[in-house]
């Protein structure tokens, strides 16, 4: 068994504190009657389907055909046809005789998900922006589809506690679920944690996560727009969808901690953030920097920060501080009683995702990145609604929110612009 099939499953107390329990054994008893196709034998073909055709979802398609011979791509979506086309024209060329989407595969607008689900794949990519994440993914896992699944894989609790229990019906049906948390799969990356793990730091007395990055695209205004079409095209800069840079980019800081850590999750945090320099009201209404201080049960604090700013200090690195030595994880360096770094080979992490993924639909020994996956996007969650409204949060009020970031109507026409949080004047929901 690989360590991504140990990752830790909930305690039954967590589980429960999510008051899905119930919930699951209901839709679970609906769906688990459906027969998964085997495919065992390695000679059959996988195909797949991809859900959001952007940078990361043409990367993913060409990462999955990377995996191994017998795999197709036989289906995409993409909310805009535009957007569609073009990743069309992009993969036909970079994939060759792997390529086999035909115009009666090719699907846009906001029900176009299903459409790919529903067209006869084995393994579904989803590369959308996050908040469609915890409706996409259950309807493939309830249509007995193996995923890919993107990060983070909500922006709310309600999204989270979603996809907890979606995680737990892949769980009971035996359909893989292999998360875009692609830290988890790097050679050197793994070496470094286990070796901190083993012990080469003496104990870990606390973490400091930076992602601290310039700024990012911005795809303008077209007059015939919608304020939906203008939001939906910006998704980055709208909490709704994105779930602010802390949720969206610097949750692989916050995965690396939360694995540091034995995927325990933290107690609690509080933090501040703001928008300082990213004001124009073109970029929505999310930060640009967060500073969030984590506490975990024993004591041991993680403290990360993310800035989006151009013309600033640049780093992205996990800093580990143990009772003997110290570590640099994304610099795989660990300087303990004996010093040490990691020397060897580094093939693309975001092809080891695919190749462990279609690995284990093969040999039967499926793949569940679904808990680790929930944990740190609700960790990256909790420190956004710490900074946003000032306040001290647990895990426990972080996991139990109503918060519900969802439109009224996924529909094009006017959608109000959320007002930039501003903390001490709110509770988190
Ligand atoms: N693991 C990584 O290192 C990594 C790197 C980049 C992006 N990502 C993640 O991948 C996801 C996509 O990011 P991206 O950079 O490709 O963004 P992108 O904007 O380039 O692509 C997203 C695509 O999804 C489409 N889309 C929007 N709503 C949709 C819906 N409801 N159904 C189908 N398609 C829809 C958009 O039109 C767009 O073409 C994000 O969650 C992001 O966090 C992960």
């Amino acid at each position: 068994m690989s360590e991504h099939e140990t990752s830790p499953r909930p305690s039954r107390r967590q589980f429960l504190q999510t008051s899905t329990g119930a919930l699951v054994g209901g839709s679970l008893a609906a769906s688990l009657g459906m027969a998964r196709s085997v495919h065992a034998a390695g000679s059959d073909i996988l195909k797949v389907g991809l859900i959001g055709c952007g940078g990361r979802g043409n990367g993913a398609a060409v990462n999955a055909m990377n995996a191994e011979d017998n795999v197709r791509l036989t289906a995409m979506a993409d909310v805009f046809p535009d957007r569609l086309a073009d990743a069309r024209k992009v993969l036909q060329g970079q994939l060759q005789g792997k390529y086999t989407v035909d115009d009666d595969h090719a699907f846009h607008g906001f029900d176009a998900y299903k459409k790919v689900i529903d067209s006869g794949v084995d393994v579904v990519l989803l590369c959308e922006p996050p908040h469609f994440r915890p409706a996409h993914l259950r309807a493939a896992i309830e249509a007995g589809k193996h995923v890919f699944c993107e990060k983070p894989v909500a922006v709310d609790a309600t999204g989270v506690r979603s996809v907890l229990e979606t995680t737990e019906m892949a769980r009971q049906k035996d359909l893989s679920i292999v998360s875009g948390l692609c830290w988890r799969y790097d050679y050197g990356v793994k070496e470094t944690i286990k070796r901190i793990q083993d012990g080469a730091i003496g104990d870990i007395t606390g973490i400091q996560e930076n992602y601290l990055t310039g700024t990012l695209w911005h795809r303008g205004r077209q007059p015939e727009w919608s304020e939906m079409e203008y939001q939906m095209r910006n998704w980055y800069y709208f909490t709704w969808l994105s779930g602010d840079h802390i949720v969206e980019q610097h949750i692989h800081s916050l995965d690396k901690a939360l694995w540091l850590m034995g995927d325990k999750t933290p107690a609690s945090c509080f933090g501040l953030g703001g928008r300082q320099v990213r004001t124009d009201p073109k970029f929505g209404h999310i930060y640009d920097h967060f500073a969030v201080c984590y506490e975990w049960p024993n004591g041991v604090r993680t403290f990360s920060y993310t800035r989006q700013m151009a013309g600033c200090y640049g780093d992205v690195d996990d800093y580990v501080f143990g009772s003997k030595g110290q570590a640099k994880i994304l610099k795989n360096e660990v300087n303990g009683a004996e010093k040490w770094r990691f020397t060897g080979e580094k093939p693309s992490m975001y092809d080891l995702e695919h190749k462990a993924l279609f690995a284990g639909i093969r040999s039967g020994k499926h793949i569940n990145n679904g808990t680790y996956m929930c944990y740190s996007t609700l960790m990256a969650i909790m420190g956004r609604e710490a900074c946003y409204t000032g306040q001290n949060i647990t895990w426990e009020q972080a996991l139990e929110s109503k918060q519900d970031l969802s439109p009224k109507a996924y529909e094009w026409g006017n959608i109000e612009t959320p007002q930039v949080a501003m903390p001490g004047t709110g509770k988190l929901a």
